[in-house]
């Protein structure tokens, strides 16, 4: 494939915007040197660059879509809602009616108010806001297993990129590992009354049982499970946050919608006290939700004598566009029982990775691995530790066979047709990268740099 346009205008974006993109995850560190650097535009399941190459889309944006690009039904909710105006002087009706519908009808009253942003970040701080406030303590106890919890302070701080950040907003960030209680308690031990509340995704593909297997990744296994038990970390975690007296929050930004709409935590029958929403919720418009409990939330509003705390008051926070997106996307979900298609494609996509590697005998360098929801392609040594320079030579050969894939966000535009398709590339890219395995030859054959981690120290 060509892509001189594309990289033309990669030149002059970095002469204007710090970084050349407005996400780290989309910058060209995190990409094969051989591939496209700006896109045109996006529809279902595939998107263009701007030197009109299509690709199959696997990635989505930063996973902001479970429907698929430009979804029809969701645009035309948004154009019907922007004749009407986008924000206005009080609060709009469709404020009501999205949180009328959250909480009575979608959530079915698990959680009991919502309060509205537009990414991610947004309301994991706030959720982080009120557990300070709620209980009085400093301290966060954030899962270390998971990589990114919000682009403000008391997150960044504690990651190596933390310059501009200062001690005394990441001295209160304290972590923990996934599925490992000891961590957990030490740190309750050591900070004992001091923890005001514990972050993490609900699940990643780490595993959430003691001695897991590949099982627990199909939802027939999870539904059938007894998730009551302790043997499942996340029960665990509520019954330690009841103990200690800490606020349980759930960031569902990936996990939710594609695990399930009502939140990943549902299937496990583990409700937080907090719970934030975002990314595919309005199926790539901006909007996010903070859902949790009346006595927590209500902090933030003007219906109690406690002192006040200024929770999520933005400007673009109502605007109809977002909300509108969402409420949309949330019926669309319902309609075409979009959960189950993503559990059904994803476990199809997996088995057939599977059966192609091991017909490739390539299985030891290139696995697929984690929940059918959310599945994740490692290029590994041998040995399973990621191998950085397959993984950049890998995802070059695969767009330029004409897929996107350097994460999986499966959406409804997501058929069996485009797996068939991403798997003739993926074996086209397997056997050429074989030989050079054998021959030792990644490094030195790889165009450009190998990909590196976005938190790190310099460039
Ligand atoms: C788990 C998780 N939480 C929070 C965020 C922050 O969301 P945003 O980038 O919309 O601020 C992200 C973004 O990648 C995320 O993956």
């Amino acid at each position: 494939m060509k892509y001189k346009k594309s990289f033309d205008i990669n030149k002059k974006l970095h002469t204007l915007i710090p970084g050349g993109s407005h996400t780290y995850s989309k910058g060209e560190d995190q990409f094969p040197y051989n591939s496209p650097r700006v896109m045109s535009h996006a529809k279902g399941a595939y998107t263009w660059d701007l030197d009109g190459n299509k690709f199959i889309d696997w990635a989505m944006g930063n996973r902001v879509f479970i429907l698929g690009h430009a979804f029809d039904e969701v645009d035309n909710a948004v154009i019907k809602a922007i004749k009407n105006g986008t924000n206005y002087t009080r609060p709009g009706i469709l404020e009501y009616e999205v949180a009328d519908y959250l909480i009575n009808n979608h959530f079915e009253n698990k959680f009991d108010m919502v309060k509205f942003g537009k990414n991610g970040s947004d309301v994991t701080t706030a959720a982080i806001k009120l557990a300070r406030a709620y209980t009085g303590r400093k301290y966060i106890l954030v899962c270390a297993s998971h990589p990114f919890f919000s682009i403000h302070d008391w997150f960044i701080g504690s990651t190596d990129m933390n310059c501009g950040t200062v001690d005394t907003e990441r001295d209160y960030t304290l972590k923990f590992i996934y599925n490992d209680r000891e961590s957990v308690e030490k740190v309750f031990e050591e900070y004992k009354d001091q923890i005001a509340g514990i972050i993490l995704e609900p699940v990643k593909n780490d595993s959430l049982y003691l001695n897991a297997s590949e099982n627990d990744y199909h939802l027939e296994t999870i539904k059938q499970k007894d998730n009551s038990s302790d043997n499942n970390f996340l029960q665990y975690l509520r019954k330690k946050a009841d103990k200690e007296g800490s606020v349980l929050i759930f960031d569902e930004m990936i996990s939710g919608m594609r695990f399930d709409t009502k939140g990943a935590h549902s299937l496990y029958d583990v409700y937080p006290d907090l719970s934030t929403f975002g990314k595919s919720v309005s199926n790539g418009y901006s909007c996010s939700f903070l859902v949790g409990k009346k006595e927590i939330m209500e902090l933030g509003g003007l219906k109690h004598s406690k002192e006040r705390v200024f929770l999520l008051s933005q400007t673009h926070g109502s605007e109809t566009v977002g909300l509108s997106a969402l409420l949309a996307t949330l019926k669309a979900c319902k309609k075409h029982d979009v959960s189950n298609h993503i559990w059904k494609i994803g476990k199809k996509l997996k088995e057939d990775f599977n059966q192609l590697v091991n017909k490739e005998n390539a299985s030891e360098y290139f696995r697929i691995i984690g929940f059918d929801a959310n599945p994740q392609i490692l290029c590994t040594h041998k040995d399973g530790i990621f191998w950085p320079e397959l993984h950049t030579f890998f995802h070059d050969k695969v767009i330029n066979n004409g897929v996107f894939i350097p994460w999986i966000t499966i959406t409804y535009s997501h058929k069996e047709e485009h797996i068939k398709l991403t798997m003739d590339a993926i074996k086209k890219a397997i056997k050429e990268l074989k030989p050079l395995i054998e021959n030792n030859e990644v490094r030195k054959l790889l165009v450009g740099e190998a990909v590196k981690p976005v938190f790190r120290k310099y460039n």
